[in-house]
């Protein structure tokens, strides 16, 4: 039977990567969820107790993203996909837009984004302002229920079906920068291997699902992502 040619690299990245962006990542010591609590801030049940407490939240990632600047590793990944004779999609938990201001086209938002506002009412989407209010109205039905285009626990990721199919095509399943403690994208690996890729895990230290990657590679994103892509753009 014919096989469909199978030349895709999957990478899935997390906070980690953005990490020497200057970004607080979730879970490390004196991480965001160290600070806030995940059902106060990044729950739809939090959101309707205290949307201003949410909104205040996300209006402060949103500051510090649109000043962070992109690492080496977010840029190293952009040259691989310009240079990579195939398809390289990133699959990105992060809400901060660094893949594309290092230049990467083809990323995935399955948490969402912090540019982007979301109608709660009639689920229009448009770009988010810099600073959004409790008080703003859609601007599709006038609804004041607008919200951070934010994937919050309990609400499902976007992209599922195309990051199934991605890895159905895909020779090699890379994770970056997260620790592995959040569904689904914590069980892509195991999704990877059963589809018969292979599986690399680059990460400052072994993640939760570490013994389920062929291969790790462990250190700060911005020295193991670089040499890695060198690695794999070697003639
Ligand atoms: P975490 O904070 O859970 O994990 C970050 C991982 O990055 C840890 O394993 C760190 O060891 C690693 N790390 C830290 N600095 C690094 C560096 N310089 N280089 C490489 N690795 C580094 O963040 P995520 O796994 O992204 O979801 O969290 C997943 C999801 O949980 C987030 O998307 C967010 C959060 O709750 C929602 O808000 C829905």
């Amino acid at each position: 039977m014919f096989e469909p040619m199978k030349n895709c690299i999957t990478i899935l990245t997390g906070a980690g990567i953005s990490a020497e962006s200057g970004l607080g990542t979730f879970r490390d010591e004196g991480g965001l969820w160290a600070q806030q609590r995940i059902e106060d801030v990044a729950t739809p049940e939090g959101f309707a107790r205290n949307p201003e407490l949410v909104q205040g939240f996300y209006n402060a990632r949103r500051a510090q993203a649109v000043e962070a600047v992109p690492n080496a590793a977010h840029e190293a990944l952009a040259r691989l996909e310009a240079e990579y004779d195939g398809e390289v999609l990133i699959v990105t938990q992060n809400v901060d837009g660094l893949h594309e201001k290092a230049g990467s086209r083809n990323v995935l938002h399955m948490h969402g984004a912090l540019n982007g506002a979301l109608c709660a009412a009639c689920e229009h989407r448009w770009e988010a302002p810099l600073v959004m209010h409790v008080a703003d109205s859609c601007p599709n039905c006038a609804a004041q229920a607008t919200r951070p285009d934010i994937v919050w626990f309990g609400e499902m990721p976007y992209g599922m079906e195309q990051i199934d199919e991605a890895l159905q095509r895909s020779t090699l399943f890379a994770s970056i920068g997260t620790s592995g403690n959040v569904y689904p994208a914590a069980g892509f690996v195991a999704e990877a291997r059963r589809l018969g890729c292979a599986t690399i895990e680059l990460n400052l230290e072994p993640s939760e699902g570490f013994s389920l990657f062929d291969e790790a590679r462990h250190g700060a994103a911005t020295q193991t992502v670089p040499a890695w892509v060198a690695k794999l753009l070697k003639p």
